[in-house]
């Protein structure tokens, strides 16, 4: 679906990639609110999948897909490999990580730094094309530091389309690599929406998506309006229920955006469950799936209860399954989400 929706500019809808977040115990949660949200890996370096535990880092649910691979790195050669490497596992697009801040990665001279140099981004994406049979894409900041964003910007996108880069996700903001936190660099950096958006209406026939400070469907479906694709992070994470909306979203049947579809909460208890047992039979931990589902009733009657069930009880030594039983018992599914979206919007 992604192949084609990037051919016909069909809307797209992502979760971000998020390191420590967007494991595959998460995407597997979040694959069972929507069939065609596009899914993310943490970001994986390079040298990581040449020299390191190929299978552990890259191995993954079929259950997953649409799923995309995030790649750092800054060498042409080591980014290939990886490339070829992580063919065999079948991922659905590959991406190239241009905005992570953080000092780890600023000392590989790869993430946002590389905002710096297009031409050398034009060449790792150039040699990605090369080797790999699906969409290679790139993520990127709309600068770092003291560039101009309506300056670099447009340039840097040219360089990635000539490149063959099949998509772009821009985070409206730029990144400011000396002083602040990576978390300070999701949040102080103000955002340029309109500068992304003009950076569409100039490259019509490029899959260009946005991303960064959107939080809700209804703002989601308001950037689809203009945008070939939209990418939220910290806000599908923390209440992933509102996943249950997305198809409906890019199907474009409710263009003016939905809150929480209806969702069978039972069942999705029941595959959870089923899902978690492999993953303690295999050697994980119940924690290791239920981490990700704390958000997952957000204005739901119970949820707090829900939160403490799987918080306190789904990190004991030999918690078993029925802790997930008992926190979706906590929760008054019927209740639906106490405050829905339109009503926030009205009351902020
Ligand atoms: C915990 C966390 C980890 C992140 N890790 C990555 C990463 O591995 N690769 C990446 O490109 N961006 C990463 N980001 C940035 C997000 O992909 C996204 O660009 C950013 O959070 C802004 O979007 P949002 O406002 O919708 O959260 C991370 C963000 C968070 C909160």
């Amino acid at each position: 679906m992604y192949a084609d929706a990037l051919k016909q500019h069909g809307k797209i809808f992502a979760v971000a990639p998020m390191i420590d977040w967007t494991d595959r115990h998460c995407r597997f949660l979040h694959r069972q609110l929507s069939r065609h949200a596009q899914l993310y890996t943490e970001m994986i370096v390079a040298d990581a999948i040449i020299h390191g535990p190929r299978e552990r880092l890259l191995s993954y649910s079929p259950a997953e897909h649409p799923v995309a691979l995030q790649l750092g790195g800054s060498d042409a050669g080591k980014l290939s490999e990886a490339v070829r490497i992580a063919a065999d596992y079948g991922y659905d697009e590959i991406n190239l990580n241009v905005g992570c801040p953080s000092d780890r990665v600023q000392s590989g001279t790869f993430g946002a730094c590389l905002m710096r140099d297009p031409a050398l981004v034009a060449d790792l994406v150039t040699a990605m094309k090369r080797v790999s049979t699906v969409p290679v894409t790139v993520k990127c900041r709309i600068g770092v530091d003291d560039q101009e964003p309506a300056d670099v910007l447009p340039d840097f996108l040219d360089r990635m389309i000539g490149a063959g880069a099949d998509a772009i996700w821009i985070h409206a903001r730029k990144a400011w690599l000396q002083g602040l936190s990576p978390k300070e660099n999701r949040e102080i950096p103000p955002l340029d929406y309109a500068l992304v958006h003009r950076m569409k209406r100039e490259n019509p026939d490029v899959f260009l998506g946005i991303n960064g400070g959107i939080a809700d469907l209804d703002q989601a479906a308001g950037h689809l309006a203009v945008m070939d694709g939209v990418m939220l992070g910290r806000a599908a994470y923390q209440n992933a229920g509102l996943l249950a909306g997305v198809d409906e979203l890019v199907a474009g049947s409710n263009p003016a955006g939905v809150a929480t579809t209806d969702v069978d909460w039972l069942k999705l208890r029941d595959t959870m469950m089923a899902y978690a047992e492999e993953v303690i039979a295999s050697g994980g931990r119940l924690h290791h799936v239920t981490r990700h589902m704390v958000g997952l009733f957000q204005g739901f009657a119970g949820a707090r209860r829900f939160r403490q069930i799987l918080s306190a009880e789904a990190t004991r030594p030999g918690a078993g399954i029925e802790v997930i039983a008992a926190a979706f018992a906590a929760v008054d599914i019927d209740s639906g989400p106490r405050v829905q979206p339109e009503e926030k919007r009205l009351a902020g």
